[in-house]
């Protein structure tokens, strides 16, 4: 195999087909019934046998299709692969994106793949377990829901907009993120929490939702869902220039991020626990 330079659309159509049968294989354990198999970070912050299992097909699927790339996972972290080639091509899976909504049976929950070359997001599909909703891009080749091409919303007024956001699990953490959405809920339309940062990023895509914030996301959170709407044409990033990630990610059509932003930095919604 030729190592050196796989497109965009190849490793996009690798994570496309990986990432199919992994929600298939999510959604079908989930009708077979889902119980808590362990916590993380916190006593609300769960993993399933889905989780895993999900998790573990994707990584075989993965070794299979491109043996020697990197993978970083939610649940298995490095796994067998140790650390990514600087040059190479490193995916990042959460193989369940929304776990408390799978936990629950409702309906917003997605395998999220992407694949890295050199450290950067080239390709990233997010698929709904249950609707089977799908959406795919790759870096300036667009992003797509189903094959539609995706712009994000044109609203350019703060008080108008639509503004999805999530919550950790830590309970300090969460207060303080309460306190942030106390500041923000007047000055916007509506606040909408979805429970999975990849959907989120994608109905942004979309203009379903006008923009999105979150402090504390993981890269397996960010990366595919980040991808589609940095291609659907919102600008994704942190605060005071910095780059999105664990701080805080920020995705906002050009006219609403600088409002949005500085309002955000205003309550201060990158600190906190
Ligand atoms: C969580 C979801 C949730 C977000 C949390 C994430 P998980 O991921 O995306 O919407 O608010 O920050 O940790 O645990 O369901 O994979
Ligand atoms: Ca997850």
């Amino acid at each position: 195999m030729d190592r050196s330079a796989p497109s965009p659309r190849e490793l996009l159509e690798i994570a496309v087909n990986v990432a199919r049968d992994a929600a298939a294989t999510a959604h079908r354990m989930r009708a077979e019934g889902v119980s808590v198999a362990a916590t993380k970070s916190t006593a609300t912050d769960v993993v399933t046998a889905a989780d895993r299992a999900v998790e573990r097909q994707v990584l075989d699927a993965l070794g299979r299709l491109r043996p020697g790339d990197a993978v970083l996972g939610e649940e298995y972290g490095e796994g067998d692969t140790g650390p990514a080639d600087p040059d190479g091509v490193r995916w990042i899976v959460d193989p369940i994106d929304g776990t408390v909504n799978y936990l629950y049976g409702l309906p917003n929950s997605a395998v999220s793949l992407a694949a890295e070359v050199a450290g950067e997001v080239v390709a990233g599909v997010v698929r709904n377990i249950n609707t089977g909703e799908e959406w795919t891009a790759t870096l300036g080749g667009g992003a797509y829901r189903d094959g539609v091409p995706l712009r994000c919303s044109t609203e350019t007024d703060l008080g108008q907009a639509l503004v999805a956001t999530g919550f950790g699990y830590d309970a300090k953490r969460r207060l303080h993120q309460a306190r942030v959405v106390t500041g923000l809920i007047a000055q916007v339309r509506d606040i909408r929490r979805f429970g999975a940062a990849a959907i989120d990023l994608c109905l942004a895509a979309e203009g379903r939702v006008d923009a999105y914030y979150e402090k504390g996301l993981n890269a397996w959170d960010l990366a595919a869902g980040g991808l589609v709407a940095t291609e659907a044409g919102l600008r994704v990033a942190g605060l005071a220039g910095r780059a999105a990630g664990p701080d805080l990610v920020v995705a906002a059509p050009p006219a609403l991020f600088g409002p949005l932003h500085d309002l955000l930095a205003e309550l201060d919604a990158a600190g906190g626990p």
